[in-house]
Order: C-alpha cells, then sequence, then structure tokens
C-alpha cells in the first residue's frame, strides 16, 4: 500500500519553519561573537559573498534533492545515486550529535529566562552575569532538569506532526521572534556608546583603528570561520533542508524559497548583532573599560555580558531580559525541531518502504529518549566546569615548551566534543559529497529539473552548474580544513 506523504499547509507556512531550523543560536550566540572574533566588517563582508555563491546553491540542493526524492536524507540519497548512497547517514548522525548538546543550550536559556523572571518579581539584589553564569554551570542537576523541560516542550511540537506541530509553532514564533528582536534593538542602540559597536560592525578596518583587535586577521581564519558559521547558520549539510523539502508541493519555487530563507538567516544574523555587540560594547564602556580593551569575542556574550546590561538597567532590565530570552528560546525550539524531524522523518520513511503507516508518536517519544540520554552527560559537565571525564583528553594534551599543558577544542568539554564531529566534520565532509554527487555523478541537470518545476528563472541552469561542480567543493575543502584544524588544534593556517 502506498502512504499518502504528510504536506505542508502552505508555502508561507514552509518558509516560516525553514526559516526557523536556520534561526537559532548560531544566528543569536555564535555571528557576534564570531563576528567580534574575527575583527567586524572583513568577516561580514567574507560572510555574505559564501552566502550568495555557496550557501544558496547548497540550499537550493537540498531542497530540490528533498522533494524530487520525496523521503528524508538516508531514503534520498539512496534513492538518487549510486556511489554516494551512504552518504545520507551523515545526515542523520550529525544532527543528532547536535541535538545531544543544543537541548542543553537551550536549557540555558529557559534558565536565563527564568532569572530575569524571579528578579522582576523579587527585590533581592540581582547577580551579575558571570554569578549568574557560573552559578548555572556549576549546578548540574539543575541544568538537566532545564534539559528535560525544553526537550519536552519539542517533544510535544514534533509529535504534532508536519502542519499540526512545527508548521503551526513557526507560523507564531517566527513573527514573534522578529518583533522581541525589534525591540531589544531599539533598547541597545539607545544606550550611551552603542555607536561604537555599530561602527565596529559597520565600518571597515574599525575594528584594529579604534583597538578592539590588535591587527586584521588572517584571510584564511577569516574564510573558514566564516565559512563554517554561514554552514551552521543556514542548517545545511544536517539533512534539515532535505527533509523539510521532501514536504514541500511539487509547484512551489524553490529558487524564490531558498533566496528567502538564505535572506532572512543572514537578516537576523545582523539584527542579532546589532542586538548583541552594541550593547556589550555600552556596559563595557559604563563598566569603565576603554574602547579598545572591550571584548567582543568571547563566547560568554550571551550569558555573561548580556545580563550584566539586563542587570544594570533595573527592573526594566529584566522585563528587557525576559524578551531576550525568550527569544533566544523560541530560535532554538524552531531549529531543533528540525533536527528532530530529520531523524523522525528517516524512521518513518523506513516503515514506509515496508508498507506500514509508521507510528509517529512512538518514533519521536524514542528519538527524543536517545538524545536526551546523551545530553543528560552534556548538562552534568557545564561546558567543562564540573571536571567530567572526556575522551582522548590525555592523548591531545599538548605540552608547551615552558611546560604549560593545553587541550584543543575537541576535548575542552563534552560539548565541543560532540560539537567537532557534528560540524566540525560531519557537515563539512557531507556537503563536500553532495556537491560532487550533484556535480560529478547524477549531474546537475537532474535537479535542475526538480528546481525548474515551479521556476522560471533563466539564468539559474548556468550559475547553478558552475557553482555545484565547481566553487562549492573548493569552498567546502577549505572549510573543512579550517574547522578541522580549529578543533584539534592543528593550527593548519597559522
Ligand atoms: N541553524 C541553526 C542555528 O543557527 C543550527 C543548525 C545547524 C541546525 N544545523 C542545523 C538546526 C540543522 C537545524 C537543523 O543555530
Amino acid at each position: 500500500m502506498k502512504q499518502e506523504r504528510a504536506k505542508w499547509g502552505s508555502n508561507l507556512g514552509f518558509i516560516l519553519a525553514a526559516i526557523g531550523s536556520a534561526v537559532g543560536l548560531g544566528n543569536i550566540w555564535g555571528f557576534p561573537y564570531k563576528m567580534g572574533k574575527s575583527g567586524g566588517f572583513t568577516f561580514l563582508l567574507i560572510y555574505l559573498v559564501l552566502a550568495i555563491f555557496v550557501g544558496f546553491v547548497v540550499m537550493l540542493s537540498e531542497l530540490a534533492l528533498g522533494r524530487k526524492t520525496g523521503m528524508g536524507v538516508v531514503g534520498a540519497y539512496r534513492a538518487i545515486s549510486k556511489k554516494f548512497s551512504w552518504v545520507g547517514w551523515l545526515g542523520v548522525i550529525a544532527p543528532f550529535l547536535l541535538l545531544c548538546f543544543y537541548v542543553v543550550l537551550g536549557g540555558y536559556c529557559l534558565e536565563y529566562a527564568v532569572i530575569n523572571v524571579t528578579e522582576l518579581f523579587t527585590n533581592a539584589t540581582p547577580m551579575t552575569g558571570a554569578e549568574s553564569f557560573s552559578g548555572m554551570l556549576s549546578n548540574p542537576l539543575r541544568s538537566m532538569g532545564y534539559t528535560f523541560v525544553f526537550t519536552l516542550i519539542n517533544y510535544f511540537i514534533v509529535r504534532g506532526g508536519i502542519q499540526g506541530g512545527i508548521e503551526k509553532f513557526s507560523n507564531i514564533g517566527m513573527p514573534a521572534l522578529f518583533v522581541m528582536l525589534v525591540v531589544i534593538i531599539i533598547r541597545s542602540l539607545t544606550l550611551p556608546g552603542a555607536i561604537e559597536g555599530v561602527k565596529f560592525m559597520f565600518v571597515p578596518g574599525y575594528a584594529v583603528s579604534a583597538g578592539f583587535i590588535a591587527q586584521e586577521p588572517d584571510f584564511i581564519n577569516v574564510l573558514s570561520t566564516a565559512g563554517g558559521q554561514m554552514f551552521f547558520s543556514l542548517s545545511l549539510a544536517m539533512g534539515a533542508m532535505v527533509t523539510y523539502g521532501s514536504y514541500l508541493e511539487k509547484k512551489e519555487n524553490l529558487v524564490k524559497n531558498s533566496v528567502l530563507i538564505v535572506f532572512a538567516d543572514t537578516l537576523v544574523a545582523l539584527m542579532a548583532g546589532l542586538a548583541v555587540i552594541p550593547a556589550a560594547v555600552s556596559i563595557g564602556l559604563q563598566q569603565g573599560i576603554a574602547v579598545g580593551d572591550i571584548k567582543l569575542s568571547g563566547a560568554n556574550l550571551l550569558f555573561v555580558t548580556l545580563q550584566d546590561v539586563f542587570v544594570s538597567m533595573g527592573k526594566m532590565g529584566a522585563v528587557f531580559g525576559i524578551v531576550f530570552y525568550v527569544l533566544v528560546l523560541i530560535a532554538a525550539i524552531s531549529s531543533v525541531i528540525s533536527l528532530v524531524e530529520v531523524v523522525v522523518t528517516m524512521f518513518m520513511d523506513q516503515a514506509h518502504a515496508k508498507g506500514k503507516k509508521g507510528n509517529r508518536s512512538k518514533i519521536v517519544v524514542c528519538v527524543c529518549l536517545a538524545f536526551f540520554a546523551v545530553s543528560l552527560v552534556v548538562a552534568a559537565d557545564g561546558l567543562g566546569s564540573n571536571g567530567l571525564w572526556i575522551p582522548f583528553r590525555e592523548l591531545s594534551a599538548q605540552v608547551a615548551a615552558d611546560g604549560t599543558v593545553t587541550y584543543p577544542a575537541i576535548t575542552g568539554c563534552w560539548l565541543d566534543f560532540l560539537d567537532c564531529w557534528a560540524e566540525g566534520v560531519a557537515m563539512p565532509l557531507g556537503a563536500l559529497l553532495m556537491s560532487l554527487m550533484i556535480g560529478w555523478e547524477i549531474k546537475p541537470k537532474t535537479l535542475l529539473e526538480e528546481i525548474n518545476l515551479g521556476s522560471n528563472i533563466s539564468w539559474i541552469g548556468g550559475f547553478y552548474t558552475v557553482c555545484i561542480k565547481f566553487i562549492v567543493p573548493v569552498a567546502m575543502v577549505f572549510i573543512l580544513l579550517g574547522q578541522v584544524s580549529d578543533f584539534f588544534g592543528l593550527h593548519l593556517f597559522g
């Protein structure tokens, strides 16, 4: 018996869900601090170029792959390729690994929203950002509890199905997120000294001339950081877009949809930058730090610096704090549900292939329990603050000439350990193999047929062919080497 595949209720519903998948912690947390680390404007420029020539092309390919085969990532590769049929597995392993720590971070956002609610309604002296942060990390049980609640929310949404769960949440969540972001940006930009942060983001060379960073960073380094960030931010190479694409009607325009998703994701990253960086500069100035000495590059930006901004504003700050952390929470949920759906769809496809209906509720429970079990370890580890055993840690120790011991990112903490395999290896490798498969095995025209079903843009054929055959693979090799070098501490690019 052939099973009728579920479909999105509308194209807008699909777009909001796909934007929801893309917009996540990567935009709100990763983008501002990587921009800080890599010197502001230069990073932005490279990011934009990569988004157009690589991000957009891979996005389009994934949606087409999913819709053409009408299957999730494992089934899609199996159906379309001989040599690369196994690549689909990378596309379910990676999201699974990502889920194991993403839900812990989601739990952190939940905890910070609660901290701000408490501050609003009690009169105790509020904790500083640093106090809240270390208090959170060193309390494993509480983190596990928040991870559980966060996982539960996602469980309920995904159990509702494509239309009844994911699309419904995105239809309300995404517009709400946008409005909240605008509120936070207005607050951030009207803080004293905020303009320095804006200049850091948009004035070429300002990061160096104002002393935020000592010198313009290496081009290759910026390229690989921006590339890795762009890939992560667009939810590429994790099967998410293949899966969402597989539920899309043939009449919808894939080119237009891809442009919209890439544009919206980049816009939100920039907006998040405007919400975070000027506020961080302002609080630094208020704390008496000179402009050039303000650190914008720490991963603490979200949970320490920004919380300090809210605390410094008193009760009103707590209100902004709630708005901000709920906003991040929505972004995290809309990403996590797409990751869960990748794995769930794979099992549903398998059931359908056997002629069975597939018990969605049961599959969702099992998938959630599986990643939740691993996430407990990540929560207990508290970004490495609780001294948990980490695989290969001793093996990877690097002893300097003066005897100091350092560890590469991969064995720094459990979160990085998982992230390394997911974001550092599986994701760039998956994208590289996908571009080789499309460009050289099944040939671009196979997917162009699908792409042209709902669109008639004449230049897309040539543009797509050149990008997927040459530009994407070369870029992916760089990004892969950059990521591996970064995570394993190999210093390949100096
Ligand atoms: N794009 C998400 C973010 O910016 C993270 C992410 C990476 C993701 N790959 C994904 C989300 C795949 C869903 C599916 O935070």
